[in-house]
């Protein structure tokens, strides 16, 4: 869960990153007028829509309506959710965030970044080491072997370690480090008293987090069986548990992943099998980190997509480990889909045997987890005599019992029947059996989850015209602009009776603001929806309204009358109470009048 960093080391971060520098990074800007403007990153135009504001520090697309401050710059830009992008601001403004405020402390900062520091350096000489002709010979025929060209070698900062015992260790040496703190950072071990490299001789594999540090490697070696004075040496080694490096947390190449914008995430075993699978273009790839998935993998997956693809070795021990997959995804809420290979041990293999098409082909042929525990029980049976019938229906019916969905039990029950010409109110009675009492679930009908009612936030649903929303956008960023339109504002529109979700915060924050003496600040309020990507648009675009420029008093009358009225007219026609809607005429009445009023 997002930790709660405190608004004053928000506003620090912001105040310390100016959004024009960064956003020059990704469009190339030029001053016009106020603003600054140019092609907007988040969708394809020929003439600039795009705008920045350094006196706001907001941008604002008026070709897709894309809009927000520099942390909602980072977050669709890096893909990164809040926490991560203000982190990333915070690290390119050098200032510290803490980690979590129980074990936070200068110290544990020092080490983690000096470990960072060291993984850099050390992924930066493993790759040199790969690079040279002598040294790196080997392991470059590795790569050519294993059909991976130098490209992707550049995109992965793949390396090699080289044989010798203190290759790195002289280096890190060299650097500045000593020997302890290399132990330290788990990229050397002890033994009986000696310090020597843990990587010898291997292809490295530098892992890299959603920020872009390395915090480990693998390292494979480059034999399939090696063994050394009869003791048989791991294929892969990666690095132990450091601070900065937890296997249970982290994943191979989401970092690449996460910017393919995918709804879907395939899951792999391999790190092989993701670099393979990425360099033929399917780049919504990761790997667990040599365990099996744990249920913070599968929660920083959900952060990226909708769906997780599970696509492991077609081995027996890939088939239960695609089952606990399933499993864990399935206790932290998240949806999954199963990738059936056929005809090779691997995705690495199947993608170098049959191409990406026909990968992609597999991709689109992926079934339901549902639907693949149900196949795997079904092969266990012959459901062409009546025991396996039998013997079938018991064991499914313990799936439906783990489901949480009551249309997906509705839908399976459905099919089973079908399949085995099983009565389904059968099949029902059983699952009602399993089930027990206390935990007895109905099973709704289709019909009734249609008209299931949707509520919005202020419990009530209803259509409002786009000219009541647009005065409203127009009040909000009038009135966040002058402590006494908010004022007259505040005095007639509660924050709650704005139309919007969004506008009831911004009306609310805005109050709230000026009534503790300060002037609201757009781009602070504006983290508030980070979130959801289409309520920062929705607020982003109150403040980005360049008519707020010009506005004053009468005008906010004007908008408020507008807006009173058009509630009322909303309230009138659903109203159906005839006592209730002579006072709501007298309302409008009043309102007439008092307008008139004013305009003397
Ligand atoms: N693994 C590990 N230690 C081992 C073997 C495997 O940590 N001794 C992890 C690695 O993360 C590896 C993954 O398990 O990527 C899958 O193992 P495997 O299928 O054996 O390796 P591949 O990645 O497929 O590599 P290759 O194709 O080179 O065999
Ligand atoms: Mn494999």
């Amino acid at each position: 869960m997002p930790r709660r960093i405190s608004d004053d080391l928000i506003s620090e971060i912001c105040s310390e990153n100016d959004i024009i520098d960064y956003v020059s990074q990704y469009v190339k800007l030029k001053k016009s007028g106020r603003d600054y403007s140019g092609l907007c990153p988040f969708h394809n135009e020929k003439t600039p829509s795009f705008h920045v504001s350094q006196e706001k520090q907001l941008f604002h697309c008026f070709g897709c309506g894309a809009s927000g401050n520099l942390v909602q710059f980072v977050m669709r830009t890096e893909n990164l959710d809040f926490v991560d992008s203000l982190k990333l601001l915070a690290d390119r403004a050098g200032i510290i965030i803490p980690e979590d405020s129980e074990n936070f402390s200068d110290e544990n900062h020092e080490l983690k970044k000096r470990i960072l520091e060291m993984n850099k350096l050390s992924a930066r000489f493993f790759y040199n080491m790969l690079k040279d002709k002598t040294v790196g010979a080997r392991a470059q025929e590795y790569f050519i072997k294993r059909h991976i060209p130098w490209k992707t070698v550049t995109v992965y900062g793949l390396g090699y370690a080289p044989g010798t015992r203190d290759a790195l260790l002289d280096y890190l040496t060299g650097h500045g480090y000593t020997p302890e703190q290399i132990l330290e950072a788990g990229l050397a071990v002890e033994r009986e008293g000696k310090i020597y490299d843990k990587f010898r001789d291997r292809v490295m594999f530098p892992i890299i987090d959603v920020r872009g540090n390395v915090i480990g490697f693998g390292g494979r070696i480059m034999d399939d069986v090696k063994e050394v004075n009869g003791y048989k040496i791991p294929k892969y080694l990666n690095t132990a548990e450091t601070p900065v490096f937890d296997k249970g947390k982290n994943l191979f190449s989401l970092n690449l992943a996460k910017n393919a914008k995918a709804t879907e995430l395939i899951l792999c075993e391999g790190y092989m099998d993701v670099i393979s699978v990425y360099q033929a273009g399917v780049k919504n790839i990761v790997a667990t980190l040599g365990t099996a998935i744990t249920e913070s993998q599968a929660k920083l997956m959900l952060r990226y997509a909708n769906e997780i693809l599970i696509c492991y070795d077609t081995d027996e021990a890939g088939t239960k480990a695609t089952l606990r997959a399933i499993e864990i995804i399935n206790s932290v809420g998240g949806k999954s889909r199963v990738i059936k290979l056929k005809g090779a041990k691997d995705p690495d293999e199947y993608i170098n045997k049959n191409g990406v098409e026909k990968f992609r082909e597999a991709i689109k042929k992926s079934v339901s987890s549902t639907e693949f525990r149900i196949s795997l029980i079904k092969g266990q049976y012959d459901t062409a005599t009546t025991d396996g019938k039998v013997q079938f229906i018991n064991e499914v019916v313990n799936i439906f019992t783990s489901l949480k969905d009551p249309i997906e039990i509705d839908a399976y029950m459905s099919k089973v029947a079908t399949e085995t010409e099983i009565n389904k109110e059968a099949i029902l009675s059983k699952y009602k059996e399993k089930t027990s009492k206390n935990s007895y679930r109905k099973i709704p009908t289709r019909q009734e989850f249609k008209k299931r009612p949707v509520q919005k936030a202020d419990g009530t649903e209803q259509v409002v015209s786009s000219s009541l929303l647009g005065a409203e956008k127009r009040l909000l960023g009038l009135i966040s602009q002058s402590k006494k339109l908010c004022r007259m504002v505040q005095e007639e529109i509660k924050a709650e009776e704005f139309s919007t979700e969004v506008y009831r915060k911004l009306a609310e924050k805005i109050y709230t603001a000026y009534n503790n003496g300060i002037t609201p600040d757009e781009a602070m309020i504006l983290n508030e929806f980070s979130s959801n990507p289409e309520e920062s648009n929705e607020a982003s675009a109150v403040f980005y309204n360049l008519e707020i420029y010009s506005g004053d008093e009468e005008t906010v009358r004007d908008l408020i009358y507008k807006i009173k009225l058009e509630k009322l007219q909303l309230k009138i026609n659903s109203e159906t109470d005839a006592q209730k809607l002579s006072e709501l005429f007298k309302d409008r009445q009043n309102l007439l009048d008092k307008r008139n009023t004013w305009e003397e």
